[in-house]
């Protein structure tokens, strides 16, 4: 926490909350509550009773887990609002990704993990921290806030939340709120905190191509037969042009006024082998807030220790398009359709289907009352300025929820940081940020009541 920060009735409250929030965060990281995996089905469920349970606790006036048809569980509590106070909605999700294999982890994923001030696990920082972020918050207000509250939590973020749209009809009066904050973005520094203002969306699809009924013998018919795997190769290698630029035609491209990172670092950050280029062009914030980005991210083919010697009749990929503010993912989504269907060489079948709907990109004018407020606060708890920032990562949850309730204002803050690697192996949580994060948003909670 900052140390220049006078002591206050709330500094202290803070101060003596954040034992027992960082105790319940290590309870909800013992939860592998991966939704995308349907043998964890049960394990999100425990999770969500585990933060209603946690909001009860936390003086909430009524706490309900909610699900659409389908859909994962949610919690959605309540603390009302004093008389002529706004009413702030706070999100995070209690989902998360699964562990990419917990041998690869220095301490398993699902048991949290001190080392050097970092708290290691699955969910310590994307996004049990957030949820986390918010009861902590409830307690040092000992469960009155000086705002309106309502708490949501999802359970299908890391799934792109198909079932969100339905949720939110819903639930539609429960969630009505003048501000809202969403605690599922990182800092540039465990020091620094920032305003998050614009995010990617995400459109991803799966491509199959098919060329033979059968496989067959690779010696007596490759040189005439084409194998569907090389089909495959071929599409997806026109995703990019020789600079690595996203060569899908029709979209939006942008420029980032932010001032370019320091490369070494910024290699070091993503652990870039020595000797790899930075493909595409622009600064890096350009390229990874503003620009979209094409990747692979899954093949269905022979395993290479199982491959035996014939042309392969069918295979299959997972291609991830990041779009930039201001593109439309419907839109998008239709020009990666027919871009890989016009690349298919050889006249191969090929098939474009989608794992779930895609997640529009967004772009936070964040000029406005609670925007200063946030300004204010946030630079207060951290001792130095709040930065506006872009993220190259998406939530899906904040187009769809400011399509419902135009007039909110949205706050995009969060505890993760350079070194938290979301989704990666040795996920970890700064506790001195968590420290500081909660703090700035009480000190927000209670600016916004005036
Ligand atoms: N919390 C992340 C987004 C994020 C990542 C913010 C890094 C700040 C820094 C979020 O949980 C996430 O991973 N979203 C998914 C959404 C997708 C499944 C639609 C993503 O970006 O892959
Ligand atoms: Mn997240
Ligand atoms: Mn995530």
């Amino acid at each position: 926490m900052s140390d220049q920060l006078p002591p206050t009735p709330l500094t202290d409250a803070v101060l003596a909350a954040l034992p027992g929030a960082r105790a319940d965060l290590e309870r909800l990281v013992r939860i592998p509550s991966v939704w995308a995996l349907p043998a964890h089905a049960d394990d999100v469920r425990r999770s969500a009773e585990a933060v209603a349970e946690l909001a009860r606790g936390a003086g909430a006036a009524d706490v309900e887990v909610v699900a659409a048809d389908g859909g994962a569980p949610a919690v959605l509590a309540h603390w009302p609002a004093p008389q002529g106070k706004p009413t702030v909605l706070l999100y995070a999700h209690h989902d998360v990704q699964p562990t990419g294999g917990d041998e690869h982890w220095t301490s398993p994923p699902f048991e949290p993990t001190e080392r050097d001030g970092r708290l290691y696990g699955r969910g310590a920082a994307d996004d049990k921290a957030g949820v986390m972020t918010h009861l902590a918050v409830l307690r040092a207000f000992d469960g009155r806030p000086p705002v309106g509250v309502v708490l949501f939590v999802e359970g299908e973020e890391e799934s792109g939340s198909p079932t969100l749209p339905a949720l939110l009809a819903e639930h539609r009066d429960a969630l009505a709120s003048d501000v809202i904050v969403i605690a599922d973005a990182a800092n540039p520094a465990v020091d620094v905190p920032a305003l998050t203002t614009t995010l990617r969306g995400l459109v991803d699809v799966t491509v199959e191509v098919a060329v033979l009924e059968r496989p067959v013998h690779s010696g007596v018919y490759g040189g005439a037969v084409p194998d569907a795997l090389t089909a495959l190769c071929r599409t997806l290698a026109s995703l990019h042009d020789d600079d690595g630029e996203v060569a899908v035609p029709g979209l939006v491209h942008g420029r980032s006024e932010a001032p370019e990172v320091d490369e070494a670092t910024y290699r070091s950050d993503a652990g870039l082998l020595d000797g790899v280029e930075l493909i595409g062009c622009g600064t890096v914030p350009d390229r990874t807030w503003v620009k979209p980005a094409a990747a692979v991210l899954g093949i269905d083919a022979p395993a290479v220790d199982e491959a035996s010697n014939v042309l392969v009749p069918r295979a299959r990929a997972m291609v991830s398009l990041r779009l930039a503010p201001g593109d439309d993912a419907t839109k998008a989504r239709a020009a990666l359709t027919a871009h890989l269907e016009a690349h298919v060489p050889w006249g191969a079948r090929v098939t474009v289907g989608s794992r779930f709907g895609p997640a529009e990109p967004f772009r936070i004018d964040a000029t406005g009352a609670a925007y200063d407020a946030a300004r204010r606060t946030f630079s207060r708890a951290f001792g130095t300025d709040a930065v506006e920032t872009g993220i190259g990562g998406s939530i899906p949850f904040i187009a769809e929820f400011a399509r419902t309730f135009p007039g909110a204002a949205v706050l995009v803050t969060g505890v993760g940081d350079p070194a938290s690697r979301w989704h990666g192996i040795d996920e970890s949580l700064d506790l001195g940020m968590f420290g500081r994060g909660v703090l700035a948003e009480a000190l927000l909670l209670a600016d916004l009541a005036g």
